[in-house]
């Protein structure tokens, strides 16, 4: 029998969703085991290039969250309040949830996911930092062996595009936003990339992760990119170096205290380092480890493709696991998710 998904939300990110569970050939085999059968949008009778039956397209997205014949809700309609209650009622219903939405994972992680252990469901939220790289699985799993002692990164596609044009054109800041909207790379409201409040919110993630503290927003100092003049690139061309927005997170230590230093703001890299040849929309997260020591990640950290193929490991991940042990999901979630836990406990 198949896996039922319900999707909430059917924009850029849904649409890549259901175009790859539409287009299994090729990709993984249990691709063939899901099946979405239910799409909550605002506007159901709207064109899409996205070949769904029309009679699964539903306002009430409250009704999907909460529908018993859903096993799993992908929930990608952004946002903060309406999405953190639909992810709690998905969960409270019993139903294994997936998520892109970093805004709310950074404030209500904790509480989402001590929710989802009591019920026994996952939350995986891979797509919700940095797109297409797999940074979530990295630091759960993949690094799992390693003390994490720093994740440094640019997290932010949109402040990269910039500054990569700053530096190139030796152009200001203002005009180079203003075309970056008008080709859709910047949102029309660009605060929460240019100010930093979308890097903040992948940083709180990622370190809640590496560190397995809870994090909250307000104790992450948080500086953006307006400031920055086209003399301030000169200057940091001229040295040797060139100027990124960071998200840094790392163990500071001294005589009398190991302390979490958690902060997004504009950094001179030296030219030589890994991250300096980061440019345009690509994202990269540098992790160091003991015993791994270094490694970068980088790749698409936005986009249709690229968010939907990391929401869609996540949908393969979940059925994977129920799959393989359907009758043991409590135990495997305490370990999935042990460092959201240990926040709890
Ligand atoms: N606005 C984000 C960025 C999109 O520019 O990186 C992905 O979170």
């Amino acid at each position: 029998m198949a896996f039922k998904i319900g999707l909430l939300g059917l924009g850029t990110v849904g649409s890549g969703v259901a175009k790859i569970l539409l287009d299994r050939q090729g990709r993984h085999p249990l691709l063939g085991e899901m099946e979405i059968t239910r799409v909550g949008v605002r506007s159901p009778d709207k064109p899409r290039d996205v070949d769904l039956p029309q009679n699964i397209f539903t306002t009430d997205l409250e009704a999907i969250a909460t529908d018993p014949a859903i096993d799993i809700v992908v929930e990608l309609i952004g946002g903060t309040d309406r999405a953190y209650k639909l992810i709690m009622q998905a969960i409270n219903h019993g139903k294994h949830v997936v998520t892109a939405n970093k805004a709310v994972i950074a404030r209500y992680g904790a509480e989402i996911f001590t929710a989802a252990k009591e019920k026994g469901v996952y939350v995986m939220i891979e797509a919700a930092v940095c797109g297409g790289i797999p940074v979530i699985q990295a630091l759960k799993q993949a690094l799992g062996a390693n003390r994490i002692k720093s994740v440094m990164g640019i997290v932010n596609g949109t402040t990269n595009y910039i500054l990569t044009r700053m530096h190139r054109e030796g152009g200001d800041f203002e005009p180079i936003l203003a075309e970056a909207q008008k080709l859709g790379y910047a949102e029309a409201d660009p605060t929460a990339d240019v100010d930093g409040l979308d890097a903040a919110d992948k940083m709180a993630i990622l370190a809640s992760l590496a560190f397995g503290d809870r994090i909250k927003l307000e104790d992450i100092y948080c500086e953006g990119i307006r400031q920055i003049t086209s003399t301030d690139i000169a200057f940091a061309d001229e040295m040797g170096y060139v100027i990124k927005l960071l998200g840094i997170a790392q163990h500071t230590e001294t005589a009398r205290e190991t302390a979490l230093d958690i902060r997004v703001h504009p950094v001179m890299v030296p030219t030589s380092h890994a991250l300096a040849s980061i440019h345009g929309v690509t994202n990269a997260v540098r992790i160091e480890g003991e015993p791994i020591g270094e490694l970068v990640l980088s790749g698409p950290g936005a986009g249709s493709g690229a968010t939907a193929s990391a929401v869609v490991a996540d949908i393969i991940n979940v059925v994977a696991t129920l799959r393989a042990n359907p009758s043991n999901i409590n135990l495997t979630m305490g370990c999935t998710h042990q460092h959201y836990a240990k926040v709890q406990s």
